[in-house]
């Protein structure tokens, strides 16, 4: 098969493309850093030619709701419209487990994506996922001041974006399944406790500081409302799992300092 992963050079689409060569199938990433703007349509029909199926996990650094809802209707909008001008077959879509219960800022976003993806006129497939492993990390980047790290409190069961980017790869490479069954990871976890594991796994000094963040997003997932429903797939990889694996890179390739990734929006 060919397939295009749009933000295939992001933390869960670089594991599709991965996973997705390792099944022997052609992969086409869309990014800007290969000349594809989902925001714009640049790019767009060159690049699907040919292509059988599209998983998008592009995503955008902000939790505003008016900006996370431009980012995700135009670049939508404008990957259908090419699909259907090539003749692609099938779009997944990756969501967020919950966003329905607090549909708000970036979730917001998510939900009308969401929307979209269902009310148009390719064939389509979502599958909503709990936060990755990075999400910690993603928010220690983001809510660090000076030395000291800010860590909101939340309940959350965090999965491997490896297993997201197989578990899209496997519904890409099926017929179009409308709501996919939601993934989630093996054990439920507090946040700020992900994050203090984080700093000392990482060596990284000076305080965490736990905190009940008042956005409503935070408010949501500490009344559990990020967590799956029962009838949810379950992920093999733990988060210290995970931190034993990326320590042990990091440790490999710069002396276990946490790496420069971008800082991200809670997602
Ligand atoms: N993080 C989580 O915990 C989590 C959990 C469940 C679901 N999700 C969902 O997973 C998806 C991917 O998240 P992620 O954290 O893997 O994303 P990410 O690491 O922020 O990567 C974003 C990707 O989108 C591309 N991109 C951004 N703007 C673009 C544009 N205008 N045109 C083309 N490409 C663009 C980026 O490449 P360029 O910069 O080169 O353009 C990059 O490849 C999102 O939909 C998110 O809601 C995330």
């Amino acid at each position: 098969m060919k397939i295009a992963i749009a933000g295939g050079t992001g933390t869960v689409g670089r594991h599709a493309v991965d996973v997705a060569r390792e099944h022997g199938h052609e992969v086409v990433v869309l990014a800007r850093a290969r000349g594809v703007d989902l925001t714009t349509g640049a790019g767009l029909p060159e690049a699907l030619r040919g292509v059988d199926a599209v998983i998008d996990v592009g995503n955008l650094a902000s939790t505003s709701a008016k900006t996370a809802t431009a980012f995700f209707t135009a670049t939508t909008r404008n990957l259908v419209d090419a699909e259907l001008a090539a003749g692609v077959g099938h779009h997944v879509a990756l969501s967020i487990v919950g966003v329905d219960r607090a549909p708000y800022g970036y979730y917001a976003a998510k939900l009308a994506q969401e929307q979209l993806v269902e009310s148009g006129r390719v064939p389509w497939t979502i599958l909503r996922a709990t936060q990755f492993h990075e999400f910690a990390e993603q928010l220690l980047h983001a809510l660090t001041m000076g030395r000291i790290h800010l860590a909101p409190k939340a309940r959350i069961r965090p999965v491997a974006a490896r297993e997201v980017g197989e578990r899209l790869v496997e519904l890409a490479e099926g017929p179009p399944a409308g709501r996919a069954r939601d993934l989630a990871g093996p054990g439920e976890e507090q946040l700020d406790d992900l994050v203090g594991r984080l700093v000392e796994a990482t060596g990284i000094r000076g305080p965490v500081i736990p905190v009940a963040l008042p956005m409503r997003p935070f408010r949501a997932m500490r009344r559990g409302e990020a967590l799956p429903g029962p009838d949810a797939a379950i992920g093999r990889q733990t988060f210290d799992e995970w931190l034993a694996d990326r320590t042990a890179a990091a440790a490999a390739a710069d002396g276990g300092r946490v790496s420069g990734d971008a800082a991200r929006p809670p997602a």
